[in-house]
């Protein structure tokens, strides 16, 4: 502030021009931040609306079957042969089951793509399926606080998980394996990965899917809202505000501070170019002590020449 104090009127001005400017700067980079955010989460959800319809038609199905061809690294979860007559032993078919498919459609997201995403669970029968760190907190907050979702970024990624509530067509494969749960399915389950992930029952959380969307940084996301106009709208600003404190501002304050110099000289016939009736009316605080300083000078102008006339005598 002390150091402020000797700057003359129109450095302080510009000063104030761009502290106001970096604080409407910050102001709008929060608000940027806030649509990104709430861009991310509308895309996210979408995405999540689309699997879980996918696999809630997959689940009503109890699974779709492919036919003499699986992918070889994902695997089944059961085969059928559809034709036992010597001729037509090829016609293999293979189970897909929901969780199955999952993973079959999100290998084909990838991060060119815009997106990834996963099933996983607390209660895993595949070990691909396990929660890395983050999910394990979302699966916690979800079932904690029955969150319809957490989301959040990480490393660069918008992460956003939603739960997957346990629906009718789910307990063929996951319900009670006494009640719900009937053969062949029963075995070929046990078979292949024990007792696991049974006992579900209907609007329970049964994993999460948990969808990555890479989130741009803040100079990217910036520079692509940003165009020429906001240039020239800064320079138009920057120019208009020079212009209105030099001219209106700085330049009065100025005259008057040279008049008051001269004044302070003895040179009283100064004129300040006012225009008593009409600027007498006028709000314009520096044209009203100009107006003040017109009559000092008056009255000074006044009592020198009543001081002279009586010298004379
Ligand atoms: C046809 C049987 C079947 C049906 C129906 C089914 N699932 Fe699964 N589910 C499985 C199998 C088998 C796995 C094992 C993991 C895998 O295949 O990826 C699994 C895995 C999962 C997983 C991943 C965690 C894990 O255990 O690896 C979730 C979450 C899941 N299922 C939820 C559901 C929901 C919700 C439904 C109903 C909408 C459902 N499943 C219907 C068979 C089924």
């Amino acid at each position: 502030m002390f150091l402020l104090k000797r700057r003359s009127m129109f450095v302080k001005i510009i000063l104030l021009f761009l502290i106001v400017l970096l604080l409407s700067t910050l102001s709008h980079f929060l608000v940027v931040q806030k649509v990104q955010r709430k861009l991310l989460r509308d895309q996210a959800r979408s995405i999540a609306r689309q699997i879980i319809l996918t696999r809630q038609w997959i689940a009503g199905l109890g699974g779709v079957w492919s036919k003499d061809g699986y992918n070889k690294e994902m695997g089944f979860l059961t085969t059928y042969l559809a034709d036992k007559s010597e001729d037509r032993k090829d016609t293999i078919f293979y189970l897909h089951n929901p969780a199955l498919a999952t993973r079959e459609i999100s290998a084909l997201a990838d991060l060119k793509f815009g997106y990834t995403f996963r099933v996983v669970s607390d209660m895993a029968r595949e070990l691909s399926n396990t929660p890395d760190p983050f999910e394990e907190r979302a699966i916690q907050e979800i079932k904690g606080g029955q969150l319809a979702f957490v989301d959040g970024v990480e490393e660069g990624m918008y992460r956003y998980t939603e739960p997957l509530f346990v629906k009718q067509g789910c307990l063929k494969c996951h319900g009670d394996l006494e009640k719900d749960v009937k053969e062949p399915m029963k075995s070929i389950l046990i078979n292949k990965y024990g007792t696991k992930a049974f006992g579900y029952k209907i609007g329970d959380v049964r994993g999460i899917i948990s969808i990555k969307i890479p989130q741009t940084d803040w100079m990217t996301m910036v520079t692509s809202v940003l165009s020429y106009w906001n240039l020239l709208i800064l320079v138009a600003s920057l120019l208009i505000f020079i212009l209105f404190s030099k001219y209106l501002i700085v330049n009065p304050i100025r005259n008057l501070t040279d008049a008051a110099v001269q004044l302070s000289q003895g040179k009283i016939d100064l004129d300040l170019g006012l225009d008593l009736d009409r600027d007498a009316k006028s709000k314009d605080e520096i044209v009203q002590l100009a107006i003040a300083f017109e009559r000092l000078r008056t009255s000074i102008r006044i009592l020198l020449t009543k001081f002279a006339k009586t010298k004379r005598k």
